[in-house]
């Protein structure tokens, strides 16, 4: 486990394995960087040497430059990191990026100073939250961690003016319980279906909040049935491995405002009797990412000790073809009594998710937001980076967008085209899961269209189509590994906040 911590001490007098500094572009007619942050104000000598150095090498100071120097003769570091920032003002989300590129090329390395440019907490916040999602690694299922991969930095020491000051140590601490909470979805993304069946997730959630002040109940596919949650049961039946819904509330003392957060966990999703194509079918095992994400988000806020309600619901199946799979064609009855003709079992996300979203509505909360890897068409329509926000209100929508801007996460509003809801009428029930006319036209709308029937009147709600940036097929960047990200804990922690201002 890495570790973080803050120090005042003389940058140059340091014991450490590498130093961090930060550069931008020099601007005007010069060509190359300048040192920015506390490394502007190293002694003349040594400063000029790690100058000519970056000249030498090329630095940039553009944003996603990093430039080694060897020997720089700095804070007895063997090796000054330069990451450059482009130019200011430095965002929150700049520094995150920067500091989480540095720290991954550092892999490999024990410990590593970070001297960064900040003037705000919440820079600092985003310091630290960059160094601790870059140190990320996933190691579980290699026999020989070590040769396969280098660790990540065993500890990092951010340098600050103050290390004592109340304000910077709370930022640390929030910037710890989101990365913690990030890095803990990341692993269960990543996690091989088969060593993470339903029952599984479900426990893993109850584990992660063991020692926190939340409530844990799990439905298991006897009380499912019991209960008739006939969407998690419909989608589960193919499994050998039965379904699960996890509920996990977190009461503070004085809270009033309630978010309710409903996840789809899909522990793979083979498509069903609708089966997928075999091409890239492994990455369904991330089809679980707006569970984790759930599971995540009520961890940090937990741990943060946020005045606000939270409940998280996670909606856990395996979508598996067999003998006992439901078939195109089949109805089933949602939690609450609705009916719905299943057309594909491929589109199985918005039928565990039905369940979850009338049963969240049972605990009366202010605001419900969803979170799916729930369409392929959300891909398209947003690319691999960007999750799809979509809701019943203006306002609310507006809310979330906003409080992913402040976390640094890429998202885009949706809208609710109004001629997609009759495609979903059905000859035999109330609703069919996907059109028959229109297709693939407008595929994560037509999703949310769907989700919208089982939301009451007067009830906010959003939807958040995470596909695209919950699992990361390409190669690393900033502070974002392959695989798991753990994508939109970081929105639903800062809207909890919100909530909690009485600002939503
Ligand atoms: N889990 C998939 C969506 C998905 C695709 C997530 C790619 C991440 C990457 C979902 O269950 C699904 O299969 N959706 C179908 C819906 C269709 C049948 C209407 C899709 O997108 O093709
Ligand atoms: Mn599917
Ligand atoms: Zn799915």
């Amino acid at each position: 486990m890495t570790t973080l911590t803050l120090s005042s001490a003389d940058l140059a007098g340091l014991a450490t394995d590498a130093l961090v500094v930060a550069t931008a572009p020099a601007g005007g007619r010069k060509k190359g960087a300048v040192l920015v942050g506390p490394a502007e104000r190293l002694k003349a000598a040594p400063k000029r040497k790690l100058e000519e150095a970056l000249a030498a090498l090329g630095a940039t100071g553009k944003a996603g430059d990093i430039v080694r120097v060897p020997g720089a003769g700095i804070a007895a570091a063997p090796v000054v990191v330069a990451v450059g920032l482009g130019a200011g003002p430095y965002t929150d989300e700049a520094l995150r990026r920067a500091v989480g590129g540095a720290v991954r090329a550092l892999a490999g390395t024990r410990r590593a100073v970070l001297a960064l440019p900040f003037d705000t907490a919440s820079q600092l916040d985003a310091i630290a939250q960059g160094a601790l999602l870059g140190a990320y690694s996933f190691d579980a299922f290699r026999s020989d961690s070590k040769a396969a991969s280098k660790s990540p930095v065993d500890r990092l020491v951010v340098h600050v003016s103050d290390a004592k000051d109340a304000g910077l140590v709370a930022a640390v601490n929030r910037a710890k319980a989101i990365a913690g909470a990030v890095n803990y979805a990341r692993d269960l993304v990543n996690t091989p279906s088969g060593d993470l069946p339903p029952a599984a997730l479900a426990q893993a959630a109850a584990d992660a909040v063991a020692d926190l002040p939340v409530e844990v109940e799990i439905l298991d596919e006897a009380a499912l049935e019991a209960g008739g949650f006939g969407g998690i049961l419909g989608v589960g039946k193919g499994s050998a491995n039965p379904p699960r819904l996890a509920r996990l509330a977190y009461r503070p003392e004085g809270a009033t405002a309630h978010l309710a957060l409903v996840g789809k966990g899909i522990t793979f999703d083979t498509g069903g009797i609708s089966i997928k194509p075999s091409l890239n079918m492994h990455e369904m095992k991330g089809d679980m990412g707006g569970a984790a994400a759930v599971a995540g988000a009520v961890v940090a806020i937990a741990r943060l000790g946020l005045p606000v309600n939270v409940t998280g619901y996670l909606c856990v199946a395996e979508n598996m073809p067999s003998g006992k799979a439901q078939r195109p064609g089949d109805v089933i009855r949602a939690y609450g009594g609705k009916t719905v003709e299943v057309m594909d079992t491929d589109a199985e996300g918005r039928l565990v998710l039905m369940d979850g979203l009338v049963r969240a509505q049972e605990d009366k909360p202010d605001v419900i937001v969803d979170i799916a890897t729930l369409t392929g068409a959300a891909l398209v329509a947003l690319g691999s980076r960007t999750f799809g926000i979509m809701a019943n209100d203006d306002d609310l929508r507006e809310a979330v967008h906003d409080a992913s801007k402040r976390a640094g996460e890429a998202a885009w509003p949706m809208p609710f085209p109004e001629e997609l809801r009759p495609n979903l009428d059905s000859s035999v029930a109330d609703l069919m899961n996907i059109p028959m006319v229109g297709r693939p036209h407008g595929g994560m709308m037509t999703a949310g269209i769907f989700l919208q029937e089982f939301i009451k009147d007067g009830q906010r709600w959003a939807h958040l189509d995470i596909a695209g940036p919950s699992f990361n097929s390409g190669a690393p960047y900033a502070y974002t590994p392959k695989g798991g990200t753990g994508a939109s804990i970081r929105t639903l922690v800062q809207l909890a906040e919100d909530l909690a201002d009485g600002a939503v």
